[in-house]
């Protein structure tokens, strides 16, 4: 009865921790590596949240930190106002139902013996033990509908290599809806299948958003995909396992606060060339990609920033708050210091 009254955010991280060990390539080299660094974040029912950040700062273990697929060393993570981990090392079952993970790689996802209505009724199954087939077998299809796959009956019997990407993608979104989920993080969904399929995925996942009430927490390396399918959502843009910038997207693109978004959005490829020309440089000092492995005190993103000094070194950056959105930075920076 509690939970139903609960108004909160549906997940919430409370500086969330992780690291990693490393093994060398010579005896008795052992060491270990944050990967994510303080992570705060607040999911609400049926919203949309796009997490951006370059390739290796950790966006796939926030993934599955998220899901619970992953424990942290540190840190809370609440389900519904309820830390996930106070009774089970691994969770609760209602979290892991109430929380999918769609992984970027379709083919890897899907068992390869199964047929696609074997890895659509297990989890029907498992889902409400007390369907008769003839019911889970009218889910099946109603889910295979919903995610655009028509005449959903042609599906049935094919196993994943006989679909293209983007169908098991589908199949895979398919598969996430049948255990009625509350939160759905999909890891780079779209990177992996044909440009021109891309926007109707992207669709799909909007049309969930809208018609199951489900959140999604979209992972990408692209800005371009984040801004069209959390255009009424927040973004969260990463920075070697830290979170630089929380906000509204409207806010992000309309007042970027933090000088790696800044970098970020003045890298997204214009059209026209000739606006492309008139555009400044992207402001950072160097185009080297750091590595988490490197990381050292104060912002991570301090040897790239121009506008870093001394005290951007040292410590922890705390995050400041500006117009509703969060910033981990420590300098306020002017219109017209903008590189
Ligand atoms: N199980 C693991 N053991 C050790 N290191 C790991 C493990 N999983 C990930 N890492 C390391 O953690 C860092 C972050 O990896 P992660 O896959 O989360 O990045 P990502 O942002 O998803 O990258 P990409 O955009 O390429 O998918 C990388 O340096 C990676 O090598
Ligand atoms: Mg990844």
């Amino acid at each position: 009865m509690e939970k139903e009254q609960y108004q909160g955010p549906i997940i919430s991280l409370d500086k969330v921790n992780v690291s990693f060990l490393k093994r060398g390539f010579t005896l008795g080299q052992e060491k270990h590596y944050h990967v994510l660094k303080d992570i705060s974040l607040d999911i609400y029912p049926g919203e949309i949240l796009a997490i951006v950040g370059e390739s290796g700062c950790g966006k796939t273990t926030l993934g599955k930190v998220i899901t619970g697929l992953l424990k942290p060393d540190s840190g809370k993570i609440l389900f519904q106002g309820e830390e996930v981990y106070k009774f089970f090392s691994t969770g609760s079952g209602e979290y892991r139902k109430a929380v999918q993970f769609i992984q970027q790689d379709s083919y890897a996802a899907l068992n390869p013996v199964r047929t696609i209505y074997q890895l659509l009724y297990a989890p029907i199954r498992a889902n409400d033990k007390s369907l008769t087939l003839e019911q889970i077998e009218k889910e099946m299809i109603a889910n295979l509908v919903t995610v655009g796959l028509t005449p959903a009956e042609q599906f049935l019997f094919k196993y994943p290599h006989q679909l293209s990407g983007g169908q098991r993608q589908r199949i895979l979104m398919a598969r996430a809806i049948s255990l009625k989920p509350k939160v759905i993080v999909a890891d780079e969904p779209v990177s992996m299948i044909d440009v021109s399929l891309r926007l109707s995925i992207l669709n799909l996942m909007s049309r969930l958003n809208k018609e199951l009430n489900i959140a999604f927490i979209y992972i990408t390396h692209d800005l371009a995909t984040a801004r069209y399918i959390a255009r009424n959502g927040k973004i969260a843009v990463m920075y070697l396992g830290e979170i630089m910038e929380y906000s509204s997207l409207q806010e992000l693109l309309t007042n970027p606060k933090h000088p790696y978004t800044r970098a970020l959005l003045s890298a997204v490829p214009v059209p026209d060339p000739e606006i492309a020309r008139k555009m400044k440089k992207i402001p950072i000092k160097t185009m080297d990609l750091m590595n988490l492995e490197h990381r050292k005190d104060g912002c991570s993103f301090a040897p790239r920033c121009l506008f870093a000094t001394e005290e951007c070194l040292k410590g922890n950056i705390p995050y400041r708050e500006e117009n509703q959105a969060e910033v981990r930075c420590l300098k306020k920076i002017k219109e017209e210091n903008q590189g």
